[in-house]
């Protein structure tokens, strides 16, 4: 791998499941881990498999399935997730099983009752536990983002020891500030024996509203893969959104970080997620929502209609969308009314244009948008008017 690549990890089919309503059937999770697949994403998360037989069942189905990608299963540190997980994983041309434990204070006081060096001992055994199933092991330490830097970085040397090969930093509870993501990976790659060795990766959650901002904070800080969901689904407030992290290293190349994500995907697989999760995404969701390349103020409208990079900083056929769109309501001008007009047929004079301008107001003035057939019946009703 280039050291310039960032490994694109998709939890759409565990982290993003787990949210409330959006529980998925083995045949529906085959059909979006198929398209993951094709979108080139480099791993797949595919479950958690000790979790319910439901579960378990899935990542045997999508281990067999898929061609490309890693195929990974989560599990706590103990014997029988691991177990369970390296089970599910055995038909996976490449499987990786992911185990980690809470690292923060609150985690290693109150939910394990236990100590920072007892966590560590944890870890080790489980990472060497999983080593008897697969090579390839991802270790995560739940609540990064809230964990001293100098344990973490403790905790991740051990980690490497013991034979992890990519070392997740959550931010479980969406806390962290990008400087200070950021400066979390800057610190363990600086401070950790063997980083050079593994790969660092990033997994935030969106509870501040902060989740893509801290991914790219942690990959231009050397983390080299990011944790990532379709749509940016997950606990609470989200995952990182997929698509937003991949078009922000797309469209800043002078970052010179590059994904092997095929970018026309990313809308029909948003649809497809939307579809069969049955959560839709507002309208003006970066990248993919209805509204990413939809154009209603007037002053807007006429620039993109004039050139289309006024306003746009990316060509919507690079997501999968076929074309801009102009929207019309009452905050539309003319350039806009004769642009779409033009589209259904009717090439106005500017003299038309005038005279069909008012009502078109009229009409928007009523309504939420102007469509196609009101367009059509405005200009029809008045071409009558006129030939009288
Ligand atoms: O948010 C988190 O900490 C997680 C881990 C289980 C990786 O999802
Ligand atoms: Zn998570």
């Amino acid at each position: 791998m280039s050291k310039n690549q960032v490994q694109i990890f998709d939890t759409t089919l565990r982290d993003g499941e787990q949210v409330p309503g959006c529980k998925l059937n083995t045949p529906e999770k085959l059909i979006i881990a198929e398209r993951l697949d094709e979108l080139g994403v480099d791993i797949i998360e595919a479950g958690f498999p000790i979790s319910s037989p439901g579960d378990f069942n899935s990542v045997v189905e999508i281990s067999k399935l898929v061609k490309n990608a890693t195929v990974c299963g989560l599990t706590r540190a103990n014997m029988k997730d691991i177990d369970a997980a390296g089970e599910a994983l055995k038909h996976a041309l490449k499987p990786r099983i992911h185990t980690g434990i809470g690292t923060s204070e609150s985690h290693i006081k109150y939910k394990f009752n236990s100590t920072p060096e007892k966590i560590i001992e944890r870890a080790k055994e489980a990472i060497k536990y999983a080593k008897t199933y697969v090579e390839d092991i991802e270790f995560y330490a739940e609540d990064a983002g809230r964990t001293d830097n100098v344990f973490l970085a403790r905790i991740c040397e051990e980690a490497i020891k013991a034979g992890a090969t990519v070392l997740n930093i959550p931010d479980t509870t969406g806390y962290c500030l990008p400087e200070e993501y950021g400066a979390k990976m800057k610190y363990l790659m600086e401070n950790v024996k063997g980083i050079e060795n593994v790969i660092l990766s990033c997994h935030c959650h969106n509870d501040l509203g902060l989740a893509t901002a801290n991914s790219i904070a942690g990959v231009q800080n050397g983390a080299r893969q990011i944790e990532c969901t379709i749509n940016g689904l997950g606990e609470r407030a989200g995952n990182t959104a997929l698509e937003e992290v991949v078009m922000i290293l797309k469209q800043h190349p002078y970052l010179n970080l590059d994904t092997n994500i095929n970018t026309q995907l990313l809308y029909s697989t948003s649809q497809m997620v939307q579809h069969h999760m049955g959560i839709l995404v507002q309208p003006n969701k970066a990248v993919v929502g209805e509204n990413a390349f939809a154009h209603s103020s007037g002053i807007h409208q006429d620039g993109v209609i004039k050139n289309r990079a006024t306003y746009e900083i990316m060509d919507p056929s690079e997501v999968g969308v076929t074309e801009s769109s102009i929207v019309l309501t009452a905050r539309s001008g003319r350039a806009a009314l004769a642009y779409r007009a033009k589209k259904i047929g009717f090439d106005l004079t500017k003299k038309e244009l005038d005279k069909v301008y008012p009502e078109f107001l009229k009409t928007a003035d009523s309504l939420k948008e102007v469509h196609d057939m009101d367009i059509e019946r405005i200009i029809k009703s008045n071409r009558v008017r006129a030939d009288k």
